[in-house]
């Protein structure tokens, strides 16, 4: 008989240890390692642990007799979903959708799943919302609900064995915090659980090649539960992101073995559930009518595409010893160093503003080229002046005060001149050789170029 084996495992992130220590190595947290007791079949199984135990048969191949088929996908009926996937779900794949409680993860999988439901045989797993929940919130969205199997369940084993009897193409589980596996000895939603449960469930997926999506709760910290661990094993892991209080929610990839990563995909929550909005530099661009110093325009580069967002700045006298730079949606870090950049190259003294800066919409902006418009919209802000509404700038600037090319500059263009913008300022090696029809575009290589000229 197999013996019991036991696990040392932390409940901060999911690292697990031979033997018990004070603190975790990977997380830096103190008094998170607690003992796990696990089951004989577990013990057996948690020696590979790369979810991919199981996906195919143990004979060698060299790489050029592999089968280059593309991978078969599902469409999920949602295009931006899709996308956010890198083409579909893929049969087989292990995919976990996190987000915060109300973001819209149990609505956007039901929606999906009543309609995949009509073409290929489906499982809805609810270990959260009771059947009649479900039920009532399907008939209030208007959704086909015939062919949907649902079933309230937490306990894995069982789950699986349903799933065997039933053979859906595609099972979502909601949520992954819920499950528990009989063999493992630790209450359920303890670490143990989830990640023995997703480990169980990849597995599952591979082997009998059926789509599994999971939903999992994050932490306070924006982290889900035990993310090392479910991050390792499942093959895609989206986010779900987006105040409950504004309509917007965007996905985003952040691990994809099967397409680009930091894809974004945009939905509004409705009344009648999630819509996808298909042109989301509209919506970000809903500017007011009337003008205002301080507001500029910037052409984001978001997974493969470009998006427009307006960037805020508020530069006013500060009353403090201690000014305060207060940033949203941005680098705080960033705004320091832009700001002494500034100063140094561009000769503007802000020591004693406060400067807050704001990217509209709640979108977060992590790349460089939202430089250059922080700068012009800091300097439109300070002087009170406002700058031409079909304006559009972006670049990096660099700590001599040089403007360096970013990625994509073209495609990024291309966008502006489609939503009406008819000047430009950009580093000077994106600005084209042939500028979009209607579009003046003025090329800079140093901040002073770019005070110049705007
Ligand atoms: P839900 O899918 O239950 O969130 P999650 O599973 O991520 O916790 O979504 C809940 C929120 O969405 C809730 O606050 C109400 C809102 N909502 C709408 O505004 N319209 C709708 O049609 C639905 C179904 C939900
Ligand atoms: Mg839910």
């Amino acid at each position: 008989m197999a013996k019991n084996k036991t696990a040392y495992v932390c409940t901060e992130c999911g690292q697990d240890y031979p033997r018990w220590q004070g603190q975790c190595s990977a997380c830096q947290e103190w008094n998170t390692i607690t003992e796990v007791r696990l089951g004989a079949a577990t013990a057996a199984r948690s020696g590979s642990f790369s979810g991919y135990a199981g996906a195919g048969s143990s004979e060698v191949k060299t790489l050029d007799q592999i089968d280059l088929n593309e991978v078969p996908r599902i469409a999920s009926g949602f295009a931006e979903f899709d996308r956010v996937l890198g083409g579909g779900i893929v049969a087989g794949s292990a995919i976990l959708i996190g987000g915060h409680p109300g973001a819209g993860k149990s609505t956007l999988l039901l929606q999906t799943l009543c309609q995949l439901a009509e073409t290929l045989p489906a499982l809805y797993v609810t270990g959260e919302e009771s059947l009649q929940q479900v039920a009532m919130r399907a008939k209030r969205l208007g959704l086909p609900t015939g062919k949907l199997k649902m079933l309230s369940e937490t306990n894995v084993d069982t789950i699986c064995d349903v799933a065997l009897r039933e053979q859906p193409k595609i099972i979502v589980i909601d949520s992954i915090q819920v499950m528990h596996i009989s063999d493992v000895q630790s209450s359920p939603g303890s670490v143990a659980q989830v990640r023995e449960s997703a480990a169980f469930l990849t597995r599952f997926a591979k082997q009998h090649n059926i789509a599994i999506i999971m939903v999992g709760h994050v932490t306070k910290d924006g982290s889900l539960a035990g993310p090392k661990v479910l991050e390792h094993c499942i093959d895609c892991s989206v986010m779900f992101e987006g105040d409950s209080d504004s309509r917007y929610r965007t996905l985003r990839s952040h691990k994809n073995r099967f397409g680009a990563i930091n894809e974004l995909g945009v939905f509004a929550m409705t009344e009648r559930g999630l819509r996808e909005v298909a042109n989301p530099s509209a919506i970000f661009l809903s500017r007011a009518d009337e003008a205002a110093s301080g507001s500029l325009v910037m052409v984001v580069w978001e997974g493969t595409r470009p998006l427009l967002v307006e960037l805020q700045v508020l530069v006013d006298h500060s009353a403090l010893a201690n000014p305060r730079r207060v940033a949203v949606g941005m680098d705080s870090n960033r705004l320091a160093m832009l700001l002494a950049v500034m100063h140094r190259h561009g000769g503007l003294q802000m020591a004693d503003q406060d400067v807050f800066v704001n990217v509209v919409g709640g979108v977060k902006v992590t790349e460089t080229s939202a430089d250059l418009t922080l700068l012009l919209a800091m300097l439109s802000s300070f002087r009170g002046e406002v700058l031409p509404r079909d304006l559009v700038v972006f670049g990096e600037v660099g700590l001599s005060g040089e403007i360096r090319p970013v990625p994509n500059g073209q495609e990024r263009l291309v966008e502006a001149a489609k939503h009406g913008f008819r000047r430009a300022i950009v580093p000077i090696a994106n600005a084209p050789k042939k500028a979009p029809s209607g579009m003046e575009i003025i090329g800079v290589s140093k901040l002073s170029e770019a005070l110049t000229a705007l």
